[in-house]
């Protein structure tokens, strides 16, 4: 079955909004429209919960367990236990206070595998904790692609080796990593693993219990929530590292790497993302068991329209003088995250396609390592094309349109 984009679009307010008429979105991947659920669970906590919660009368209570809700229903999708899911400000922050975990239990001499593809976020706060002595070791991607070997990784691991951070995929080059491949890799070596799911959970939720990491962290304002991070810690892990949080917190999993106090309506909003994923899949029949296989259902429907949508924008694009594809040119391997390098100011280009219509960026969008290891010029910067499972046929014939005239 494939996916109803007329139903999807209808969960999305901003598709009606006049403002946007003859505007269409081509930079989702840094930060998507939001779904109705979640604007009308923010709406109803602001006006009817906005109360310190867990306190014993009615307002509160509810506030509590929406909050609670919102952690047990996006757990099940990303098939863990509840108290292995948290909530932080952001992927950045979250990232932070971990590796001040990290840095906190390792010993210097110890090391730590970071990438060159990653974005700021899954790199700087690790490459820091040199200073405390840690051997920060980089898996470098390939210059003339940007793809990462699982097999360079190897030759990087040895029993000193305590962590290995790596993203599913670059919100530059889109590309896919095989992470339970990489994380076999790096459990067999005695590591854990840290990754990035940001640029790919847009694409659909990955069931985390099964693809593998100790960590995996994604942020909800890109799949079409509400401004948080929300970050999987497996047990084994969580319960070794020292607490970050409040001391009285420290026996409980899922409060340990948030010491900020939370942003309670934000959090219980979060529960309108799984009731976005279970109404498409029960609008396209899917199954009635585990959340996590509702998850499966609405991944593949969204991954099979995405990719339907993505191989002609490919295909427009890479073979084009003076435009440089960065990552795959095969729509399967990869997220419909496109970024050209233009040779030129790419800002400047995606200002020429506002005026044609197409709200896309340019810029390093702080992925400035991979840029510069693919040999982008940090002036030009990439035009980056982005889309997800809500983007019609239409708009796609739009920008290719739209490229015709700029490029
Ligand atoms: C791949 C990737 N990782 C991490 C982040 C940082 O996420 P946050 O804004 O939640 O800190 C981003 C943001 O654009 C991103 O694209």
């Amino acid at each position: 079955m494939a996916l109803d984009t007329e139903f999807v679009r209808g969960q999305f307010p901003a598709f009606d909004e006049p403002s946007l008429q003859g505007h269409a979105f081509f930079e989702n991947a840094g930060g998507s429209y939001t779904c109705a659920p979640v604007i009308d669970r923010l709406t109803r906590f602001y006006t009817q919960r906005k109360v310190q919660p867990y306190a014993p009368y009615e307002a509160s209570r509810l506030a509590g367990a929406e909050m609670d809700e919102a952690r047990a229903r996006m757990a099940a999708i990303l098939g863990v236990e509840t108290d292995e899911l948290s909530f932080g400000p952001s992927t950045t922050q979250n990232t932070y206070v971990l590796a001040q975990a990290f840095g906190a239990w390792m010993q210097p001499g110890e090391a730590i595998v970071v990438t060159n593809q990653d974005h700021e976020a899954n790199s700087g706060p690790w490459r820091r904790l040199a200073d405390r002595g840690i051997e920060i070791r980089e898996w470098k991607v390939d210059p003339e692609t940007g793809h990462l070997d699982p097999a360079a990784l190897e030759n990087l691991l040895d029993e000193s080796v305590r962590l290995v951070c790596f993203p599913h995929c670059s919100n530059v080059v889109g590309e896919i990593n095989p992470v339970t491949e990489i994380t076999a890799i790096a459990h067999a070596a005695g590591a854990f693993v840290c990754v990035d799911g940001v640029s790919y959970a847009p694409h659909g939720f990955a069931n985390v219990g099964r693809l593998g990491p100790d960590i995996y962290l994604f942020s909800a304002y890109k799949t079409y929530g509400p401004h948080q991070g929300l970050m999987v810690i497996r047990r084994t892990l969580g319960q070794m590292l020292p607490n970050q949080g409040h001391v009285f917190n420290g026996d409980s999993l899922y409060k340990r790497f948030t010491p900020a106090g939370p942003d309670h309506a934000q959090v219980a909003a979060c529960a309108g993302m799984a009731d976005y994923v279970d109404m498409l899949s029960a609008h396209h029949d899917g199954p009635s068991g585990k959340p996590s296989e509702r998850g499966s259902h609405v991944h593949d429907l969204m991954r099979a329209h995405e990719i339907a949508l993505l191989q002609p924008l490919l295909d427009a694009v890479k073979d084009r003088n003076a435009v440089r594809l960065i990552g795959p040119s095969d729509a399967t391997r990869r997220a419909p995250t496109v970024a050209l390098a233009l040779n030129r100011d790419a800002e400047a280009v995606a200002a020429e396609l506002a005026a044609h219509g197409i709200m896309a960026g340019g810029g390093d969008f702080y992925a400035g390592r991979v840029l510069d290891a693919v040999g982008v010029r940090p002036e030009d910067g990439v035009l980056r094309l982005s889309f997800t499972h809500y983007t019609s046929q239409a708009e796609l014939e739009r920008l290719l349109t739209a490229l015709d005239e700029v490029l």
